[in-house]
Parts: structure tokens; sequence; C-alpha cells
């Protein structure tokens, strides 16, 4: 199939990218590098066509003629809670603006279906763990406004205009080509520190969770929903709840050594837990996270070892 994967020089979507092409799909890229992403032209594989372009404009218009893609993979965003709280109003501009350029488009050209990257955010702070579908969406910041908008947006265009869409809600997503200097991204932010040897910095009692799911079985799931999932919403975590000082402990066994630690206080707005029950992915997707934490944390760090400039 004809593949376009927005975001695909990012750290997830390069994931994909790189799974539909395994798959012997043909896949185009379409990202603007965003100077506040995690896009990095490297990360797209040769063998994908690749456009330079913002999700936000006219010309991608030109783009759908010309490749007429059957699947959009959309995972192009503001994908920063903290951004999203600093300025709305951009974050909407890409999340909803964007979002609603890519569907119009993909009517326009008969596009099949749409994958959407959702997130966990949408949930906010709920009363019950583990989250699962019919929990429901109170989002605390701008970020998951937009991306439960970007899921009703999505209804409306299979109500309306007949496009297909499969909605993934991902809980923390982690492993090789995440962003170590980001502001989100434990695992990857606590492996740069170890490398480069300077101290973790643990916000508040470290006892906080969350639902660490590798980044291989994220591409796995977006494989499945190439042909099931229709309509459907779906919790993509591993329906278990870590926290950041076992995060810690983990690294410190892999690395063989423990880098200094420094305390500081909760950071405003960060929940407290997160765990995604996956029973409706594994039911109606076929799918189910194959990778154990240990085991990712130890292939991204091996990547990362080989991968950042190594100091001191
Ligand atoms: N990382 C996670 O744990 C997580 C969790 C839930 C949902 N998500 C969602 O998954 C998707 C991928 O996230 P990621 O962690 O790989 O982030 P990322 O920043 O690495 O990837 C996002 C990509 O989108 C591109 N982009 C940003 N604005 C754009 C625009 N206006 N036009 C075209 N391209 C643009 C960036 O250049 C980047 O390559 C996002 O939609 C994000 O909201 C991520």
């Amino acid at each position: 199939m004809r593949i376009m994967v927005t975001g695909g020089a990012g750290f997830i979507g390069s994931h994909i990218a790189d799974a539909y092409l395994a798959a012997g799909h043909e896949v185009l890229v379409l990202d603007a590098l965003w100077e506040h992403g995690g896009g990095r032209r490297q990360n797209v594989a040769q063998r994908a066509l690749f456009v330079h372009m913002d999700i936000r404009d006219e010309a991608i218009t030109r783009i759908f003629q010309e490749f007429k893609p059957e699947i959009v993979s959309h995972h192009a965003a503001q994908a920063s809670v903290a951004i999203s709280s600093r300025d709305p109003v951009y974050d909407a501009q890409v999340n909803v603006t964007g979002l609603l350029n890519v569907l119009e488009n993909s009517v326009r050209y008969g596009v099949k279906k749409i994958i959407y990257a959702s997130s966990g955010a949408t949930f906010g702070t709920p009363e019950r763990f583990p989250m699962n579908e019919r929990t429901p969406q109170r989002p605390e910041s701008p970020y998951g406004i937009t991306k439960m908008a970007g899921e009703q947006y999505l209804r409306f265009y299979q109500n309306e205009r007949g496009l297909d869409f499969t909605s993934l809600r991902y809980g923390n997503v982690y492993g090789p080509r995440q962003d170590p200097n980001g502001e989100a991204g434990v695992i990857a932010i606590f492996i740069g520190k170890f490398l480069a040897k300077e101290d973790v910095r643990i916000d508040s009692d470290g006892e906080q969770t969350r639902d660490y799911v590798y980044v291989r079985d994220v591409a796995d799931v977006n494989i499945a929903s190439l042909d099931r999932g229709s309509g459907g919403m779906y919790c993509i975590g591993t329906n278990m709840r870590t926290s950041v000082n076992e995060i810690y402990r983990q690294l410190a066994e892999v690395a063989g050594f423990e880098a200094p630690i420094v305390h500081a206080p909760k950071r405003p707005g960060d929940a407290r837990d997160a765990q995604f029950d996956y029973a409706l992915a594994k039911k109606e997707l076929g799918w189910e996270p194959r990778t154990q934490l240990r085991d990712g944390i130890r292939e991204t760090y091996e990547y990362f070892k080989d991968a950042l400039p190594v100091s001191r």
C-alpha cells in the first residue's frame, strides 16, 4: 500500500515508517522538522520518500495528488504538554487546523483510512486505574484538549465523509531516537545523563508512575491498524505502572553504575499515575506489547551509547 506518515522524521513516526517499509509498503514521510520536536532528517530511511513540509501548508494538496496515499498515519503534532500550556494558540494551529488540512485532503484524494496518534493525556487525572476506553476524558492541558478534539473530528469525518480511522491513545512511549534533551521522555533523558555522567533529576519523591510502552511495540500496533480497528479508539500501554525511582534502578543496573541524583519539587500539572489497559486493542487489533521494560531499557541504552557523543 501507499502510506503517508506525517511526523515520520520524529521519534515514533520514524519507527512506524521503518515498520511499514519492512512490511513491503511504499512510504512517504511528510515532516516540517519542527525545531522543538524530535524530527531529524537522518531518522528517515533511504527507501522512504521525504517531503519537508508543514501539515498546515496548502501545498500539501499537491503531495496527496501525486503520491495518492491509501493510508495516512498522522503522527505530526505539537507534542509538548509544556509548550501547549505556554502557547495554546500554536498548539491548536498544528494539532487541530493542521489535522483538518490533512483530513480535508484525505477525503478529496480518496484516502481509505487515517491512523491517528492520540494520547493518554486526553484522560487527565482519572479517578480509577487502569484507564481504558470507557474512562471519561478530562484533559488538563491544551495538548490533551487538542488531541481529544482530533478524535472528535475523526468521528465526524468518518460519519459524514466516509473516511475510516483508528485512533491510538499511547501511554509513555520510549526507545531509540527519543530526544534525550526533550522535556518529557524520562528514559531517554536519564540515559543521556548516565552517559554524560551528569546528575539525574528526580522530581517529587520519584514514586509517581507512568505506563512505559516500547516504540517497536507501538510500531506493531500501527501495522495491525492498517486493516483492523475501523472507527476504534484504543489505549496502548502495558497495563503496568512503573515509578521514576524504578526506572532509575533498572537503568543503573544496565549501566553498571549509579549516576548522582538531585531532587526537585513536583512539576505543576504533572499527573501522579498512569496505567493503560490494552484489553480492547488485544481483542480487536490482535495486539499486545511484547517488550519487557528491562529489555527495552537495555536496547535503548545500547542505542544511545553508540549514538550520543561521549563526554568526559
Ligand atoms: N512520545 C510519547 O510518549 C507520545 C505519547 C502519546 C502521543 N504521542 C504522539 O505521537 C506523535 C509522535 O510523537 P513523538 O514523541 O514521536 O514526537 P516527535 O516530536 O519526535 O515527532 C513529531 C514530529 O512531528 C513533526 N512536526 C511537528 N509539527 C509539525 C508541523 N506543523 N508539520 C509537519 N510536521 C510537524 C516534528 O518535526 C516531528 O518530527 C505525536 O502526535 C504525539 O502527540 C507521543
